[in-house]
């Protein structure tokens, strides 16, 4: 692919870039995303029915049962090249906050660090009354059927139910990624957004404010978003084509 000569020196003259990721960087390592026509999560699954509190409070064995069998298919993915060229892009730039909506892990297996979780993830599960963090046995267990329930299990500590540890519809994102997120959003030269959508909030205000104090704004993507007309630059791509392409050729800092 084609990188504008023009991008290439944007790139090397960044002091800070902010790369926001959504599930298409994970599309290609098989997690599906959650508003494609079709494959997506919330094509065929009621949000109402397993990403809110309320319905934790109402069917907890059906909601545990949904984030076993997506921490299943997580467990069980790998990273494929557009996690493995953002961990490159950290190399080469002078800094990099990388921030996701994603709540599996791939960017830390490709050997991201820190990542910063905005939805939480499918790893750190608490408990729903006190707090409590509770950690998963080692083996890893056979995929749960999808729609299985699965009971979730008791807190250590008092005995309530465990729950997922990702950021539900109604909740609050986590404090201090958020702020870290708002933070780089502001100071960033370069905002690059890969996979997602832009149509969840406050996550999609990020680019907003990126856009907003002058920073290039770039977007990965095969698809279409309200974004396409209002970044700098748009490919029209998968990532794990367009961003190991973009970051070929980018310099050492
Ligand atoms: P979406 O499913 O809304 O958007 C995924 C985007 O990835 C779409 O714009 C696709 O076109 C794009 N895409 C698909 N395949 C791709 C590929 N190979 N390479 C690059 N892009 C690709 O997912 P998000 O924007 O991440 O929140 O959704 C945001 C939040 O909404 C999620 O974190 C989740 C969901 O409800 C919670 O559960 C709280």
């Amino acid at each position: 692919m084609a990188i504008p000569h023009r991008l290439v020196e944007v790139r090397m003259s960044a002091q800070h870039v902010m790369v926001l990721t959504g599930a298409g960087v994970s599309a290609e390592s098989g997690l599906p995303t959650f508003r494609d026509p079709l494959t997506g999560l919330w094509e065929r699954f009621n949000p109402q029915e397993l990403a809110t509190p309320d319905a934790f409070r109402d069917d907890p064995s059906l909601v545990w049962g949904w984030y076993e069998w997506r921490r299943m298919k997580a467990l069980r993915a790998l990273p494929n090249p557009a996690h493995e060229a953002i961990r490159s892009l950290q190399e080469k730039v002078r800094r990099l906050t990388l921030v996701t909506q994603n709540v599996d892990d791939l960017h830390e297996r490709a050997g991201s660090s820190p990542v910063h979780h905005l939805h939480g993830t499918l790893a750190h599960p608490y408990c729903s009354r006190c707090g409590a963090p509770y950690s998963f046995p080692p083996e890893i267990p056979e995929e749960p059927e999808e729609g299985r329930r699965v009971a979730p299990p008791p807190c250590a500590e008092c005995a309530a139910h465990v729950r997922p540890g990702v950021v539900w519809f109604g909740e609050s994102l986590p404090e201090r990624e958020w702020d870290i997120a708002e933070r780089a959003a502001q100071d960033c030269d370069v905002f690059l957004c890969v996979g997602t959508s832009s149509v969840v909030y406050p996550a999609a205000s990020l680019i907003e404010h990126a856009a907003a104090n002058g920073a290039v704004t770039i977007q990965v993507n095969p698809n279409s978003t309200s974004w396409d007309d209002r970044v700098s630059h748009d490919f029209r791509g998968p990532a794990g084509v367009v961003l190991p392409a973009l970051v070929a050729g980018c310099s050492l800092r």
